[in-house]
Formats: structure tokens, C-alpha cells, sequence
């Protein structure tokens, strides 16, 4: 999978692509590139911004700044970019970002390019027209796209093949199917008893299938159900 990401600041994800798990991906093949916003921009002064028509405080990031950019850097027409990448946007109102949804993002065989946006936002022709998809990391706002970029991607190229260090960590986690979707169950290691606080019985007991039930049982109770 190729990811790219398209931001004003770059250089925030130099210390992301230093981390093992994302490293792993990279020399397995997989790339995340970053694409400076400011680079193809047809205003001058590097300016990528304009004020909001209707008035309000702060600046939109122009549609036809992020235009530039995907033209510079593909062969392909922007406004058909969506037929080969997944374009996702990343703005605070966007379809909630989940499980299901990096699952679907590291099966789907697309590659994607990120947009990060700043200030308030994009115009809302980026989102109409040259993005696939608006996604959201959460119920709150964030300065700018690029943690969000970085949540994505993690949580993306973990579920690459191969990309972690035991090939199953991935399949009985979190919200995985394996766990019915439901969190996590809780897990334990030494010592054995903490300020009396012990270990679950059944953890010690060597009984598989017991301890498989306890398990699904725990997430199961972790989710409400
Ligand atoms: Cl994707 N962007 C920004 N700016 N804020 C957010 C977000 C994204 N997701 C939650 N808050």
C-alpha cells in the first residue's frame, strides 16, 4: 500500500515514519510519503489559504490549492483521482474513523492519500469533489489534520500483513471479529500477586478452552453485552 499525505507541515511526520511498526511496514514494501501543500500552489507567496466567503473568523485552505497539489504530484485528473485512490479527507465533521473503517482502508487494495486541513478547514468543494471520503478521529477539534493523518495510518498499517511482529496480534484484539467486536479483554503478567491484588484463577490453570471463554466473556462485559 502507498499512503500519501498531503499537509503543510511535513516535517511532523518524520518522527512517525522513525517508529518500528511504521518502519516494518516501509521495508516490507509499503510507502508514506508526504506532499507539501505549499509546494504546487499557483498563489504566490506559498499562500494556500483564502478568508471565508459570507464572512467569520479564520481562513480556508482553497480547492484549487489541493487541486495543484494532487495534479502535481499524480498523472492523473484530479477530479478523477478517487477512481484509483481512496482521497480521504480529514475535518472534524467526517465519518467517525473505526475499526471496521481501517479494516476496509488496509483490505481495499487502494492506495490513499490523506489531506490534512488547517485552520477552518477546507473549502467544502475539497470535500464534494476531490475526496472520497470526510473522516473524523473524534467528537473534538484538532488544530489541524496531521494527528488525525497519523491516527489513521497507524491504525491502518498495523493491519497490513506482516507489518507486526507476531502475524496474530492483530486478529484477536480490539474490536476485533474474533472478539465479537467488542474491547479487548483484560490482560495480566508477573508478579503474580501486586499489593494483593491477584491474577484471575483461571489464567493460571492451563485449560484453553476455559480460559478462551473467560476471555470472550470479559470483552463481552467490557462492551456491555
Ligand atoms: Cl480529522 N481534523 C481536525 N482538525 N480535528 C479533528 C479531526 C480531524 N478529528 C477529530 N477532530
Amino acid at each position: 500500500m502507498k499512503i500519501d499525505v498531503v499537509t503543510l507541515f511535513p516535517s511532523w511526520f518524520d518522527w512517525f515514519m522513525e517508529q518500528r511498526h511504521v518502519r516494518n511496514a516501509l521495508e516490507l514494501g509499503h510507502s508514506l510519503e508526504t506532499v507539501d501543500l505549499r509546494e504546487a500552489t499557483p498563489l504566490s507567496g506559498r499562500q494556500v489559504d483564502d478568508t471565508p466567503y459570507g464572512g467569520g473568523a479564520g481562513m480556508v485552505i482553497r480547492v484549487d490549492v489541493v487541486e495543484a497539489a494532487l495534479r502535481a504530484r499524480y498523472d492523473t485528473d484530479p477530479l478523477q483521482l478517487g477512481r484509483e485512490r481512496r482521497v480521504i479527507a480529514l475535518a472534524p465533521g467526517g465519518r467517525p474513523f473505526d475499526d471496521a473503517l481501517a479494516g476496509e482502508l488496509a483490505a481495499g487494495g487502494r492506495d490513499l492519500t490523506l489531506l490534512c486541513g488547517r485552520y477552518e478547514g477546507f473549502d467544502e468543494r475539497v470535500h464534494a469533489h476531490l475526496a472520497t471520503d470526510v473522516v473524523s478521529i473524534g467528537r473534538y477539534v484538532l488544530s489541524g489534520g496531521e494527528l488525525a493523518a497519523m491516527v489513521v495510518c497507524d491504525a491502518v498499517m498495523r493491519k497490513l500483513p506482516g507489518s507486526l511482529g507476531h502475524a496474530d496480534s492483530a486478529l484477536e484484539e480490539s474490536f476485533s471479529e474474533a472478539l465479537e467486536g467488542a474491547p479487548e479483554y483484560p490482560h495480566y503478567t508477573r508478579p503474580f500477586d501486586w499489593h494483593g491484588h491477584v491474577v484471575p484463577d483461571v489464567l493460571l490453570s492451563g485449560d484453553h478452552a476455559r480460559i478462551r471463554d473467560w476471555r470472550l466473556e470479559q470483552a463481552r462485559s467490557r462492551a456491555g453485552g
